[in-house]
């Protein structure tokens, strides 16, 4: 990035601040100025790992004139509160995901930063990874022909196995928490959903954390959704915390009239592409370049970063997360109302990043 350094700050400690903090320092435009967590001794921990500040609260954190990009790496219900304290203290903002957990709730997130002339971007940033750039370049070159059919699975495991706090995890639902990724993935390369119809329960009920509480899954742990493309495109996309990641059944395929495509991941920059024209075999096909990490935390920030200073089209946009998010809200409602659900929202058509273009 050929610009001034920008400070960079991160509310919310937890298990995935460290690997955002690490993937910081490999952006020279980018100094992670200070860290803040309703947990104070997480903040100070952090904060001595990485030689920035610990802010006392988010207020301090805010209060700094010096501090340009928030991150918002807090639990899924923190996530708007923070946002929109963020971006009315008059900071960018890049939040994790999902960027809400109601479409008014996005949606109102993005007038407040457009009021403010402020970026607000979300992850996932599975759009700026050399796989997804390698896929919808093929779909871009008629590869595929027209792709009428998607498939994505999600089997994320059970969640109580290797996190300490599961439970906001489990609040949002497997759809929020990880369907967001393929959605993103799927709506950026081929665009918008028109409509949804989905089914949702809850596999298993009862749980336990790692250190032996028992709690109660009260939200469901399974979702099957099937979304409609503005162009006809049917998305089968199946979301669980229940069976183990790798399953059988993972990543993304596309179809097409004249061939298909499997992307072994929907989160990572690197992973297996594999092609097949219509009725041969599937063969490896070479990324466009070879990441440099598989899962640079940091590189929306890094967009973000370039693109409030730059201007210029923005692949990690909160427009496209609040579509994502709204897509997700539609699911959970056909899934209780049993009928499907249209989806309003647009964003503007991501462009693909010059390497691949
Ligand atoms: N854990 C992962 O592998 C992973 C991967 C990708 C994305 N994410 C996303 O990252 C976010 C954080 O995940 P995590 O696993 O680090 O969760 P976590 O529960 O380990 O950490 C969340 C932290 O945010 C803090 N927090 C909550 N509300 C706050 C507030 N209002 N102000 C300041 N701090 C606050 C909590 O005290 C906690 O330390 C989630 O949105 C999740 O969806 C997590």
């Amino acid at each position: 990035m050929n610009i001034e350094p920008v400070n960079v700050a991160i509310v919310g400690c937890g298990h995935i601040a460290a690997g955002y903090a690490e993937d910081l320092r490999r952006y020279p435009g980018l100094v992670l100025r200070g860290v803040t967590d309703l947990d104070p001794a997480r903040s100070r921990a952090l904060a001595a790992d990485f030689g920035c500040r610990s802010y006392r609260d988010s207020d301090a954190l805010l209060a700094d004139p010096e501090v340009a990009v928030v991150v918002n790496l807090t639990s899924h219900r923190a996530h708007v509160r923070v946002t929109r304290s963020a971006l009315e203290a008059g900071k960018h903002v890049f939040s994790e995901k999902p960027m809400a957990l109601r479409t008014a709730e996005a949606r109102s997130l993005n007038t407040v930063a457009t009021a403010g002339n402020l970026r607000l971007g979300a992850a996932p940033i599975v759009l700026l990874g050399e796989l997804a750039q390698t896929a919808w370049r093929m779909v871009r070159n008629g590869r595929l022909g027209t792709v009428r059919l998607a498939y994505a699975e999600v089997n994320w495991g059970r969640m109580e196995r290797w996190h300490a706090a599961p439970q906001p995890f489990y609040d949002a639902g497997p759809l929020f928490d990880v369907g967001v990724y393929p959605l993103t993935l799927l709506t950026g390369i081929l665009g918008p959903a028109v409509r949804v119809t989905a089914s949702a329960t809850t596999l298993l009920k009862q749980r336990w954390t790692r250190d032996g509480q028992r709690f109660s899954v009260e939200s469901p742990d399974f979702v099957v959704a099937v979304v409609e493309l503005v162009d006809g495109t049917l998305v089968r996309l199946t979301t669980n915390f229940y069976v183990a990641d790798p399953a059988r059944q993972r990543g993304v395929e596309l179809h097409g009239d004249e061939g298909s495509l499997w992307l072994s991941t929907w989160f990572a920059f690197g992973g297996r592409l594999e092609h097949s024209p219509l009725g041969e075999p599937y063969r490896d096909v070479p990324l466009i370049r070879t990441p440099q990490v598989t899962l640079p935390w940091a590189a929306g920030i890094e967009e973000l970063a370039r693109v409030a200073v730059e201007g210029g089209a923005h692949l990690t946009s909160g427009a496209h997360a609040a579509h994502v998010v709204e897509i997700v809200e539609a699911a959970l409602h056909s899934a209780r109302s049993g009928t499907p659900v249209e989806v309003q929202s647009r964003f503007p058509r991501p462009q693909p990043l010059s390497w691949a273009a």
